[in-house]
Formats: C-alpha cells, structure tokens, sequence
C-alpha cells in the first residue's frame, strides 16, 4: 500500500539536528508543508553536544529517520559524514540536508543557496541577473550560497570581510572566469552595489559593520541572511542610507526549508503562506 494512505504505518522521521536548536523554527515549517501537502511525517529539533554528531545521525537512522537538516555548528561535519554530495553541496563545503537513501547509503545536500536566490528573486521580485552584489562575510554562510548566486549571472561580485584575506581567498576559489572579487571593508567606497547581503555573524552581536556611505545604489536593495523581530543593525544602516527594500532571512530559511522537503518527499510546498504565517 503507499505509505501515504496507510494510516497504521508509522509516520516518516525528519529532525534538525544543531546547537543551539532549541530555538529552531524548522520544525513549524516542516509540519506546515506536511499538513498543506498531505504527507505524513514528523519533524523534531534535536540538540547535539560537540563530538557528538555522528553518534547522533548513526542513532536517529538506527531508530528509522528518514532525512536530516543540520544547522550550525554542524554544517561542515555532515559534509565529511556523507557517502555522496549534490554538486552545489561539494562546492559549499557543507551539507544542510541528509537523505538516508533505501540503498543505505546517505546523501548530502545543500540548500541554503538556492533559498536565499529563491527569496530574493521570487518572493522580493528583485533580480540579481546583471546586477552588482555586495557580499559582506566570508565565513561558511557566504561559502554555503555563493554557487547558487554566481549561477543567476550577476554583472558584478564582491565579497568584503573584516579578514580581507579570508575574502580573497574564497572569491578565488569561486572565480573560474566569473567577476567575483574579495577585499576588506576598507576597500570599499569606489563602486555602488544594486544588492548587499550580509553573511557576517555581526548583527547576532548587535555589531555595526564599518560599510562607508553611497555604497548602495539609488533603488537598490540591502537582505541579511539573519531575520528578527526588529530591523538589526545592518538593515539599519541599510534604512539610514535610503534603501526602500529592506529584506531579513525569514523567506530565505523557509525556501531552503522547501527545497529540503522536496528532496525528501518530492512535493514542492507552497512557501507564501507559511512565510506569512511566521511573519505574523
Ligand atoms: P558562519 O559559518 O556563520 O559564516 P563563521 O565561519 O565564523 O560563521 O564566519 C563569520 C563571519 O562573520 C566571518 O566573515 C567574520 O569575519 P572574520 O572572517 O573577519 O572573522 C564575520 N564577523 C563576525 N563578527 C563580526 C563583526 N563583529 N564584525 C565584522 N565581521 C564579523
């Protein structure tokens, strides 16, 4: 019988494993498309001390898991844990998404890129195609969405990071003959960006981050991959320097969210409204 019809069968396992997780809004997401879709499953957070990450996935598939999403700080670990990676999984370096294959074998996704290019795009209308973007942070967060952004044929990148090195380094690593460049915030100042994303940790320390003035176009858009209940201190600068589109990471979160329950379920949910439900 399809398991989705049979009401005996046990539902299908899913968690977000993390640390913190606590907080994790993964688990309302998941429910919300399973109940739109049809399909049953259930979603838990599940915290996992230091160390003891495989232990934790080892265990959660013993007991029947079907998949796993995995947020800091064990992005980079579920990379090495997979037996295969998707291709945009193998060049973010890390893995957001586990699907315990029937053959046993585990494999590794990424979807955190195409979330953010999906909000952006999609949810905000704001097209990256042809456009001058400014990533700030060179961190795992930039190098886990850096392959999905180059892919929309952006005119122009920029990453600038408080370590100019780490910048310069990982534009490099991306460039194959794409314009991406890296350089500190003090390079700053000579060119005007349609789009600023930020990936840097800064606003989760209530940071400012030492961006000069006029870096940020007429009409143009500033999105921090972090969302919150307030404006946080970039979109603040962003709001100081007259950009209208100001964007958080809430859409972002629930699209990578929707393309994880894709790979699991092969049913695309409809992100509006949940979007909206956890905006409210
Ligand atoms: P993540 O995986 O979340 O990206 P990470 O790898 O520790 O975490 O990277 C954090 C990013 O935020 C880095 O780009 C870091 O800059 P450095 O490379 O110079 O450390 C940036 N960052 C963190 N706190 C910051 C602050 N107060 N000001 C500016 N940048 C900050």
């Amino acid at each position: 019988m399809d398991p989705l019809f049979d009401f005996d069968a046990p539902p299908d396992r899913y968690a977000v494993m993390g640390n913190p997780v606590s907080h994790s809004k993964s688990p309302q997401i998941h429910q919300a498309f399973a109940h739109q879709t049809g399909q049953r499953i259930i979603y838990e957070a599940i915290q996992v001390d230091a160390g003891g990450f495989s232990q934790a996935v080892g265990n959660f598939r013993a007991a029947g898991g079907k998949g796993l999403n995995i947020t800091v700080p064990f992005k980079q670990e579920a990379w090495a844990y997979v037996d295969e990676r998707s291709e945009r999984a193998e060049r973010a370096g890390a893995v957001n998404t586990m699907i315990f294959l029937e053959s046993g074998r585990v494999r590794g996704d990424n979807t955190d890129g195409v979330g953010l290019v999906r909000d952006i795009i999609v949810n905000h209308d704001c097209p990256i195609s042809e456009k001058r973007v400014l990533i700030l942070g060179a961190g795992g967060a930039v190098r886990g969405v850096l392959g999905p952004l180059l892919a929309e044929h952006p005119l122009q990148v920029v990453i600038a990071n408080r370590t100019a090195d780490k910048a310069e380094i990982l534009a490099r690593e991306f460039s194959d003959g794409l314009p991406i460049e890296g350089c500190g915030f003090d390079a700053l100042g000579d060119v005007s960006f349609d789009l600023v994303i930020n990936g840097t940790a800064a606003s989760l320390h209530g940071e400012r981050l030492p961006l000069p003035d006029g870096i940020v176009v007429e009409n143009g858009a500033c999105y921090d991959m972090m969302y919150g209940l307030t404006l946080n201190p970039f979109l603040q600068w962003g709001k100081a320097q007259g950009v209208v589109r100001l964007m958080d990471g809430l859409g972002m979160l629930v699209e990578q969210a929707a393309e994880s329950f894709y790979l699991w379920r092969g049913v695309r949910p409809d992100t509006r409204p949940v979007i909206a439900s956890l905006r409210a």
